[in-house]
């Protein structure tokens, strides 16, 4: 059975919530278990990410991830993932910078 899938939005809002709140790199991890949760945290603002769990599902998962965002930035012409990495914009909502 796969793991819990309600846990990475709340660890993507964390990662979020960190990157706005700190100038550190911050490592996204938490249900991550496709090449587009991995982006989804790029975009957040982390410059890495982490695969646990998903690991014991897809044992191919962090290749396939890597391939995957290998053929992404090159079909989007992306240089470098700092042209992507919290790029996430979020108007009209009430989120402080802490
Ligand atoms: C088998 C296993 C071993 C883990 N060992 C550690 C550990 O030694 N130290 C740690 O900080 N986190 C450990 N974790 C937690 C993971 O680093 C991670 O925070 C967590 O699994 C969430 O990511 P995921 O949803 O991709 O699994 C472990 C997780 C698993 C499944």
């Amino acid at each position: 059975m796969p793991p819990n899938p309600s846990i990475m939005p709340l660890a993507l809002y964390c990662v979020w919530r960190v990157c706005r709140a700190v100038d550190l790199p911050v490592i996204g991890i938490g249900g991550i278990s496709s090449l587009e949760d991995a982006l989804e945290f790029f975009i957040a603002g982390a410059c890495a990410v982490q695969v646990g769990t998903w690991n014991f599902i897809n044992p191919r998962i962090t290749l396939d991830i890597i391939e995957g965002l290998e053929k992404y930035v090159r079909e989007h012409h992306i240089e470098n993932l700092s042209e992507i990495r919290g790029s996430l914009c979020c108007t009209g909502n009430k989120a402080s910078k802490q």
